[in-house]
C-alpha cells in the first residue's frame, strides 16, 4: 500500500536564520541551498524579501540557481511584502509565496491592534493579492495554538476561498502539546469549508521541547507538509528538527507510515555544514546527527555493539550519513577517499579545488599520522582563505594540528546488509525477521577500527 507523501518544508534559511548567532550572507545562503536541494527537500523558504536587502538577494539568487525545489518567500499581510516578496521570486521555476498574519487575540490586542474583523479581512485581501500574482500561496495564521478555535475555522475558510493553497498552523510560541496540536489539526480538517482541496502543514516551534512531537501529532490527524530546519534551528528554542522528523519516519513506519523525499544520507553532511557557516556547533547529544548519537562509551553497550550492533543502535549511521569508520585518512589515502570525506563534511569540490586541497592534505599526512575531521575542516577553511601554503603545516593562528589521537567513539559493527543502501531503515524495525537474521558482526580488529573512527566536529 501506497504511504501519504509529506513535504518537507525547510526554513532553515528564513525562521532558522532568524536564530542568534546563526545569520548567514548571500553566499552561504546559496551553498546552503544547494545542499538543501541535494537533500531533497520539497520547499525551501529562502528568506524575507522586504526584511533587508540580504534577503531579497538571497531569495533572487537562490531562486534563480535551483530548479527542482519549490522556492518559497516570506510576506506580512500587506501589498508591499507580497510585491517585494514576488519580485524576488521572479527567477524561480516554482515560486511560492507565503504570507502570515497573527490571528490570537493576545496578537491582534498588543502587537498588531487590529480587531478580529480587520485581521480576517487583512488575510483575505492579501491572499487574494498574492494570489492575483502566484498560483501557488500559503497562509499562516501566526500564534495559531493560541488563537479562538472557531476564529482561526474562519480565517482558514476565507483564505481558502480566495486561493491559499497550503494552510499553515503555526505553533509560534511552542505552547502546544502533542495531543492538543493533533486535535487542532483534526478540528480544522472537520469544520472548514473546502479544506480538503489545500494541504495542511505543520510548523511548530520547540519552547517545551516539543516540537517534533507536536509536528508528528499533526502529521497523524492529516496534515501533510511538516516545516522544519536543520539541526532544528529558529527563532528561542528552535523549530522541530528537520533529521529528526525525517528518521521518526523512517525507523517507525509501524507508527508514523508516511514517506519523504529526503536522501537520507545527506542529513549529516547538511547539518555538518549548517553548524560550519553559522559557527554554531551541534550539542553533541542531538538525535540522529549529534557527535555521541552513535557513540558507545558503556562497557555494557560496547559489549551489545560487538556482539550486533542492533542492541544499541536503532538506525544505521550510513542511513543518515555519518561517515563510514573504517575509511581512515592517511597519507596512503586518495583523491577519491578524500572527495568522499570531503562531501561527508558538506563539501564539494571541482576537480582544481580538489587538486588544491588534496595536495595540501598529502603536506599534512605526511606529517601527522591520522588526519581527523576537524584538520580537514580547518585545512578546508584554510584554503578557501589562502592562509596555509602548501609547506606549512600549522594551523590557523599557528596553531599546530593535534595527534590523531584515539579520543573519539566507540567503533561500530556495521553489518553487511544494514550498510548495503543507506536509505534503507534500520533492520531493527523488523527485528526477529529475515532481516535480523542476516546481520553479521565485522569486527576483526577492533582495537585499530577503534582509532579510525572519525567523527565530524
Ligand atoms: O512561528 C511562526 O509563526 C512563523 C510564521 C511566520 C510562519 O514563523
Ligand atoms: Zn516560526
Amino acid at each position: 500500500m501506497d504511504r501519504p507523501r509529506i513535504t518537507i518544508f525547510d526554513t532553515t534559511l528564513r525562521d532558522g536564520e532568524q536564530s542568534p548567532g546563526c545569520s548567514m550572507n548571500v553566499q552561504e545562503k546559496l551553498r546552503l541551498a544547494q545542499q538543501l536541494d541535494r537533500l531533497g527537500v520539497d520547499v525551501i523558504e529562502a528568506g524575507f524579501p522586504i526584511a533587508s536587502d540580504g534577503d531579497f538577494e538571497a531569495v533572487q539568487s537562490i531562486s534563480a540557481s535551483l530548479r527542482r525545489p519549490i522556492v518559497a518567500g516570506l510576506a506580512r499581510a500587506c501589498t508591499g511584502d507580497v510585491d517585494r516578496a514576488w519580485q524576488a521570486l521572479q527567477g524561480a521555476a516554482h515560486p511560492r509565496i507565503h504570507v502570515f498574519l497573527a490571528t490570537s487575540d493576545i496578537h491582534l490586542k498588543y502587537k498588531l491592534r487590529i480587531t478580529r474583523e480587520k485581521c480576517l479581512e487583512q488575510a483575505r485581501e492579501t491572499v487574494r493579492h498574492a494570489k492575483s500574482l502566484c498560483a501557488d500561496v500559503e497562509f499562516s495564521p501566526e500564534d495559531a495554538t493560541r488563537t479562538d478555535v472557531a476564529f482561526l475555522c474562519q480565517v482558514v475558510e476565507a483564505v481558502i476561498a480566495v486561493g491559499a493553497t497550503t494552510v499553515n498552523i503555526p505553533d509560534t510560541v511552542g505552547y502546544s502539546m502533542p495531543e492538543e496540536y493533533g486535535n487542532l489539526i483534526r478540528t480544522l480538517r472537520e469544520k472548514v469549508a473546502g479544506i480538503d482541496r489545500v494541504t495542511i502543514s505543520t510548523h511548530c516551534h520547540n519552547d517545551l521541547g516539543l516540537a517534533v512531537a507536536n509536528s508528528l501529532a499533526g502529521v497523524q490527524q492529516g496534515a501533510r507538509q511538516v516545516e522544519c530546519a536543520i539541526n532544528g534551528i529558529g527563532e528561542r528554542a528552535g523549530n522541530a528538527s528537520l533529521e529528526e522528523i525525517v528518521m521518526a519516519m523512517r525507523v517507525r513506519p509501524d507508527r508514523y507510515p508516511y514517506e519523504t523525499a529526503i536522501a537520507g544520507e545527506h542529513l549529516y553532511p547538511s547539518s555538518q555544514m549548517l553548524a560550519e557557516i553559522t559557527r554554531v556547533p551541534v550539542q553533541p547529544n542531538k538525535a540522529i546527527i549529534g557527535r555521541n548519537a552513535f557513540a558507545h562509551e558503556a562497557g555494557i553497550h560496547q559489549d551489545g555493539m560487538l556482539k550486533n550492533p542492533l542492541t544499541y543502535e536503532i538506525m544505521t549511521p550510513q542511513s543518515v550519513g555519518v561517515p563510514d569508520s573504517r575509511l581512515v585518512l592517511g597519507k596512503h589515502s586518495g583523491r577519491h577517499a578524500l572527495a568522499l570525506r570531503c562531501e561527508q563534511l558538506g563539501h564539494q569540490f571541482e576537480r582544481r579545488e580538489l587538486d588544491e586541497i588534496y595536495r595540501r592534505f598529502v603536506v599534512l599526512a605526511d606529517r601527522i599520522k591520522k588526519v581527523q575531521d576537524s584538520h580537514l575542516l580547518e585545512l578546508i577553511q584554510d584554503v578557501a582563505s589562502g592562509t596555509v601554503s602548501s609547506s606549512d603545516v600549522t594551523g590557523r593562528q599557528g596553531k599546530k594540528f593535534p595527534p590523531a589521537a584515539a579520543t573519539l567513539p566507540f567503533p561500530r559493527a556495521v553489518s553487511a546488509a544494514a550498510g548495503a543502501n543507506a536509505n534503507d531503515s534500520h533492520p531493527a524495525q523488523i527485528s526477529g525477521s529475515a532481516g535480523q537474521a542476516s546481520v553479521s558482526i565485522p569486527f576483526t580488529d577492533h582495537h585499530s577500527e577503534q582509532e579510525d573512527y572519525l567523527w565530524g566536529v
